[in-house]
């Protein structure tokens, strides 16, 4: 399946690993890009120490292209991102952002990180924000739609690939949301994806240090058990039922915006790492997942996760009748 986006990478399979905080570590991102896919640090929040110490991490695992996130958010975090990353120059970064992209700070952005010699991978939430990577330089467009694990997009991820693959062709546009078989996968090249990005899936792989009661909580999840929470604080994520996301949609219910919001940023604070790191996933841990989990009953290794759904998908390909034609 190798491809433009394996060329611009310089890997082997048109697949790439969502940054996921305090969860994409290095082992996980190691085993990825030793996969053969493109392995991303979720280090968009990570004080520049640990982002070094990380780099070292995977590079003591593998020697084959990652990337590094970044945040693209105007504050003292995109500095120590930025400034980190031209210390220690990476192969790729992978930048995202929750607002509408400005032209003016992603092109600085993107131009400092080329200075680095890094490949610029931009993952957006709409048509706009797509225009706007391509015009600022990115040489990947990953499109992230509303399905899709972690903050919460706007566009049906289908709605965005499309508009994005009829609107850009100088820069290979990978589809993200959703994503575990390998018939999506067929269709989705058919739709004009030239590769694909999953989050959850790799969450849940055999190499992700995450929590292990994180992965058991995603593997027995069905797709209702994932639910919008903290609309009011304008940066909505999806969480697997339990009692904090009760609590969160709880106090949506029952406060005026602004109140909510406030409620709601102390009612989370440290969540994610009482789940992903203490393994607390019933009470106080939010566990942050895709409504993919309905489709993730067990735990596959990176290789299963990247080779096995690219040689499927690219037999199904082959035989165009087994999609069901
Ligand atoms: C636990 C978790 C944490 C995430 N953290 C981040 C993050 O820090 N930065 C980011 O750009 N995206 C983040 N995401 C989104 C992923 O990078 C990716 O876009 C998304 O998971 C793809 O959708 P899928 O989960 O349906 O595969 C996160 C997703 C998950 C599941």
């Amino acid at each position: 399946m190798e491809n433009r986006v394996c060329k611009i990478l310089g890997i082997e399979y048109p697949v790439v690993q969502g940054a996921m905080a305090w969860t994409s570590m290095a082992p996980l991102v190691g085993a990825v890009s030793e996969a053969g896919g493109l392995g991303v640090l979720g280090c968009g929040f990570m004080p520049g120490p640990v982002i070094a110490g990380q780099i070292e991490a995977i590079r003591s695992i593998t020697e084959k292209p990652f990337a590094c996130n970044i945040f693209l958010d105007p504050g003292p975090q995109l500095e120590i991102n930025c400034s980190t990353l031209e210390k220690i120059p990476v192969p790729a970064v992978y930048l995202d952002t929750l607002n509408l992209l400005d032209y003016e700070m992603a092109s600085r952005i993107y131009e400092r990180m080329h200075k680095t010699g890094a490949k610029v991978v931009a993952k957006v939430n709409c048509l706009q924000d797509g225009l706007v990577a391509e015009k600022a330089g990115a040489d990947v467009i990953i499109a992230k739609g509303v399905e899709g694990g972690g903050h919460k997009a706007r566009i049906s991820g289908r709605v965005l690939l499309a508009e994005l693959v009829e609107n850009i062709s100088s820069v290979p546009i990978l589809a993200s949301g959703g994503i575990y078989t390998a018939r999506q996968v067929a269709g989705l090249f058919v739709a004009g994806a030239e590769g694909f990005e999953m989050g959850t899936a790799f969450m849940t792989s055999a190499e992700c240090p995450t929590h292990p009661n994180v992965k058991a909580k995603v593997l027995s999840a069905i797709d209702d058990d994932v639910v919008s929470c903290g609309e009011s604080t304008g940066e909505p994520s999806w969480q697997i039922r339990n009692a904090l996301a009760e609590k969160l949609i709880e106090i949506e219910a029952n406060h005026p915006r602004a109140e909510a919001a406030k409620l709601l940023m102390e009612a989370s604070a440290g969540s994610l790492a009482k789940a992903s790191r203490d393994g607390e996933v019933e009470n106080e841990g939010a566990v942050l997942a895709g409504q993919v989990c309905g489709l993730i009953h067990e735990i596959k290794t990176c290789r299963e996760l990247i080779a096995g759904l690219c040689t499927e998908a690219e037999a199904i390909l082959q035989k165009p009748h087994t999609i069901g034609f």
